[in-house]
């Protein structure tokens, strides 16, 4: 693990901040039953980090379908109307447990924060779970032009926050997260399970488990 003092952390949104993957594969599986197709929560879970564009070009070929470029913008529309109809009513009590724990103890120690997310919903999604406040910088799937894991929405979070790479530390769900932040030159911490995210610095079921003196430590490069 990288021994730098850390001065900024960068938070994935979606399965990190708030477990969105729920509304994500219902509006998903709606979608495919409305065409016909198949899509199964095995299915759903290799969509985690995945761009919306990206997330239907791979059930089109998991279902081996084809379908025109008109049909496809419609669809990717509709998905997310579906998505949005279903986090109307989303509010902070669906911040994941000890989310804003650790947020406040990253600024108490003087951290600069920022979002990393690939999702276009990122801000309003921030705004309902009443987190928007405590970021130093946004940057999500409207901003960026290449996908996990890619590191430029890590880059572009870094430069945001005026602090080098390798003094930023990522949260991340997704494996292609974990490698993006590391192909940025940053500490990763996958939050799930070690078998998706073994490649992480360091992997926690959830923020539960990771108390104060382990942010500490995290951010003194121990
Ligand atoms: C990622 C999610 O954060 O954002 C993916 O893990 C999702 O499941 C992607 O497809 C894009 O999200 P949105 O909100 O732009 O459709
Ligand atoms: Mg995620």
């Amino acid at each position: 693990m990288s021994r730098t003092k850390k001065l900024g952390v960068i938070f994935d949104l979606d399965g990190v901040i708030v477990d969105t993957a729920k509304y994500h594969f219902i509006a998903w599986q709606q979608l495919a039953q409305s065409q016909g197709w198949t899509f199964t929560a095995a299915d759903n879970e290799q969509l985690k980090g995945v761009s919306r564009v990206r997330s239907l070009e791979l059930i089109l070929s998991w279902n081996k379908a084809n379908i025109s470029s008109e049909l496809f913008e419609r669809l990717l529309k509709e998905k997310n109307e579906r998505y949005l109809s279903l986090i109307r009513d989303m509010d902070e009590s669906e911040q994941l447990p000890d989310v804003l724990r650790v947020i406040e103890q990253f600024k108490a120690m003087g951290c600069k924060i920022a979002l990393g997310s690939a999702s276009k919903n990122a801000r309003p999604i921030l705004n309902k779970v009443a987190l928007t406040p405590y970021f130093d910088a946004v940057v999500d799937g409207t901003n960026v032009s290449k996908a996990k894991p890619d590191p430029e929405v890590f880059l572009q979070g870094a430069e945001a926050l005026g602090i080098s790479p390798e003094a930023c530390v990522v949260f991340e769900d997704a494996a292609a997260g974990i490698e993006a932040a590391h192909a940025a030159g940053m500490m990763a911490i996958g939050i799930g399970q070690p078998t998706h995210l073994g490649h992480a610095d360091a992997v926690f079921p959830n923020f539960t488990v990771i108390d104060d003196a382990l942010l500490k430590q995290l951010i003194n490069g121990q």
